[in-house]
């Protein structure tokens, strides 16, 4: 459904992805694994359009959405849930939610019965949530556009132990629902546990890319791409 495709992306002068593919089908759960500073993040924007790629493809069910504003990227059905989470710091939690609703099946009940602490919070301005209400939030709201694939750059970062523990659950119901979704996060052994496949980028190129049986028979892989 999602598919890049020879990626090239650069900041000025400093270029960053050079050709990544990529592809996530209906109701698979893929990873973007890699270290700091790989380009995790860079081609997570340059498929949104928040980067204009330099080269390559970007396209969902074969629309060519390559450079395409991210209102268009988001029309076409990828949901994003960025780093650092970028809640609507003045509106309350609801409000949040409202924001991007676009109709489907991922409606405010909905919402609320995955993640009771929103409904909890539901007045709370964004400001007075903890981290992981945040986290929760931002899942929220990008399901809330009842997209065709959702994507979590940095699922659980800088996160207590339980929360954690809670993200990774929703993320077990989610996949259990059949929803696609691209996820990256710095704990292995749980994206391992969660996703059919996995994408390892170093330098801005694929290095490794198998399915979950693939990259347990493989511990090479954590050795060379993912210890830090
Ligand atoms: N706005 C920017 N301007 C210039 N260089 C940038 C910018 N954002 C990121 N970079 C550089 O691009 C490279 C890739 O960064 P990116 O954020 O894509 O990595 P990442 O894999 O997401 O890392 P992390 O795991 O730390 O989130 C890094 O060398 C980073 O310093
Ligand atoms: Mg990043």
């Amino acid at each position: 459904m999602l598919n890049v495709e020879a990626l090239e992306a650069a900041y000025g002068e400093s270029r960053i992805l050079f050709g990544v593919d990529l592809s996530v089908a209906d109701g698979e759960v893929v990873t973007l694994l890699g270290r700091n500073g790989m380009g995790k993040t860079t081609t997570i924007k340059s498929i949104f359009g928040m980067l204009k790629p330099r080269a390559g493809r970007v396209t969902v069910d074969g629309e060519d959405l390559t450079g395409a504003e991210p209102h268009r990227v988001a029309l076409a059905g990828l949901g994003l849930v960025p780093e650092g989470r970028q809640i609507f710091p003045t509106l309350s939690v609801e409000e949040n939610l409202r924001a991007t609703a676009r109709p489907g099946k991922w409606d405010l009940p909905r919402i609320y019965e995955l993640f009771p602490r929103l409904e909890e919070r539901r007045r709370n301005m964004g400001t007075q949530l903890s981290g992981g209400e945040q986290q929760m939030l931002a899942i929220g709201r990008a399901l809330m556009t009842n997209p065709r694939l959702i994507v979590l750059d940095e699922a659980t970062e800088g996160l207590a132990p339980l929360i954690r523990a809670d993200i990774w659950a929703c993320l077990e119901a989610l996949k259990a629902e059949g929803e696609a979704i691209l996820v990256i996060d710095k704990n292995v052994d749980a994206l391992t546990r969660l996703a059919d496949r996995h994408v390892v980028i170093e330098k801005g190129r694929v290095v490794w890319t198998g399915t979950t049986a693939e990259i347990l028979a493989t511990p090479d892989v954590k050795d060379r791409f993912l210890h830090v």
